[in-house]
């Protein structure tokens, strides 16, 4: 991304992406996901009493659902834009601007930790410190994308790759976590046992190719293509995608394959 400060560390430029357009992330994107945090949060049993975290919170669409079951929340993104509506969302939960890999709170903290595809396999290190952060006992819950290619919904990600070729391969590696067998060594390998692959419901909906495009556009991979081919360009990509998709009579919807996986730190109690 560009403007970087060479003062600033690395995860400060996250918000270029991700927080130019919060509000429409925060309300066109965000809120299709909601299938998959409640599904995590039932798995995880996460309920009244329980301490969360959830790490790359975005704008805290997940966060007000835990909150919701009645558990006490905290979130961490990189992005101050995103972290701003979180906040509004969740006046009375501590939501921190700052870095996955340095998490702000003391060993053994939280009864649940939590993360919708904000951990990739481009940040591992990050699950080693969600399970410090974690009680023993305490269960963890991610979500990663699956195998887009055979996912129904494949097409909405596809104007992704306008980014240029170094960024789309990056993405490629971004989603190696979803493949049989990875996430699941990198969680033993961070002292994790009980791991679980669980399926993950995911599907975006939106009400015409319009807002599809503008939702789209409010991503952080999106800002990599638009970087690379210009934002009317992106638009037009998108909509030419979407438009391909529209039936009379529903949404547009576009289900895509994402793998969660659950898991407990050793020690403590359930
Ligand atoms: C795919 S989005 C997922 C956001 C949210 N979990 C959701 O379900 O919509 C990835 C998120 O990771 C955040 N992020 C990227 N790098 C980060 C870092 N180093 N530390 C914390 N958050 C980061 C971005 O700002 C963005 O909100």
């Amino acid at each position: 991304m560009s403007g970087t400060n060479a003062d600033l560390p690395g995860w400060t430029v996250v918000d270029e992406g991700w927080g130019r357009k919060a509000v429409d992330f925060s309300t066109l994107s965000e809120p299709s996901n909601c299938r998959e945090y409640v599904a995590l949060h039932h798995q995880l049993g996460v309920d009244a009493g329980s301490r969360l975290l959830d790490v790359a919170c975005g704008s805290g669409l997940a966060i007000e659902l835990a909150r919701l079951r009645g558990a006490s929340c905290s979130g961490i993104d990189a992005s101050a834009r995103l972290v701003a509506i979180a906040r509004y969302r969740n006046p009375d939960c501590d939501i921190r601007v700052g870095d996955m890999y340095h998490l702000p709170w003391d060993d053994e903290t939280f009864d649940v930790a939590t993360s919708f595809r904000g951990i990739w396999g481009t940040t591992p290190d990050a699950v080693a410190e969600m399970g410090r952060a974690l009680r023993p006992g305490g269960r963890l819950g991610l979500t990663v994308w699956g195998h887009l290619k055979v996912s129904p919904g494949a097409w909405a990600l596809s104007p992704f790759r306008l980014a240029a070729a170094e960024k789309v391969e990056n993405q490629a590696a971004m989603v190696s976590l979803g493949r049989p067998g990875v996430g699941e060594r990198l969680l033993e390998s961070c002292g994790f046992i009980d791991i679980e692959r669980v399926n993950v419901p995911f599907a975006w909906e939106f009400p015409d190719p319009e807002i599809y495009a503008r939702a789209l556009a409010s991503t952080g991979p999106a800002y990599e293509a638009i970087q690379n081919v210009g934002e009317e360009a992106f638009r037009s990509a998108a909509l030419e995608q979407a438009r391909q998709q529209v039936l009379d009579g529903v949404p547009l919807r576009a289900e895509i394959n994402v793998v969660g996986y659950i898991a407990r730190k050793p020690g403590g109690t359930e």
